[in-house]
């Protein structure tokens, strides 16, 4: 009476298996899963296009602006802090909750010292009616 082969090769596969899993879990654990830190700050660039672009950055229709563009400028960091937290005029006051002195540091720096951006693209000239050419 002939003998069933396939225990054996069901043994041999689970076998395979464990291995396998074994290999998986090692090669999770050493890829370092670590969440990304919570507390990390923000870069300047992040804080600006959240926080002030919308009003400092971008002309809400051609030529309309909310606040004067901030970069470029070399305005002085101490005043940029000032305005922050104070919000005069117009402008709304961010807290340490919203901004930590240490990023409205880096920040009133990063504005400081960047390069104005480039000009934002003309608005499209009139279009001009063929055959009826200005003199
Ligand atoms: C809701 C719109 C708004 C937002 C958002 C805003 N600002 Fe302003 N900001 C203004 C307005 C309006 C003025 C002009 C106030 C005035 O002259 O009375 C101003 C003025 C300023 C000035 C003085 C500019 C100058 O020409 O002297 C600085 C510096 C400034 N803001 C920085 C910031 C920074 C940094 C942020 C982001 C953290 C920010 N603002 C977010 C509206 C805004």
């Amino acid at each position: 009476m002939e003998t069933d082969p396939t225990p054996k090769r069901r043994k041999g596969l689970t076998v395979a298996l464990a291995i396998s899993a074994v290999a998986g879990i090692g090669l999770l654990a050493g890829q370092g899963f670590s969440p990304v830190e919570a507390s990390a700050t923000r870069s300047p660039e992040q804080i600006y296009g959240a926080s002030c672009k919308y009003c400092h950055g971008h002309m809400v229709a051609p030529g309309v602006r909310v606040a004067p563009d901030l970069l470029g400028r070399k305005l002085d960091p101490e005043s940029i802090k000032l305005f922050v937290r104070n919000g005069p005029g117009g402008m709304l006051s961010f807290r340490e909750s919203d901004i930590s002195n240490r990023e409205l540091d880096a920040l009133a720096r990063w504005i400081s010292e960047s390069p104005a951006p480039p000009a934002p693209p003309m608005p499209p000239a009139p279009a001009q009616q063929p055959g009826k050419s200005k003199p």
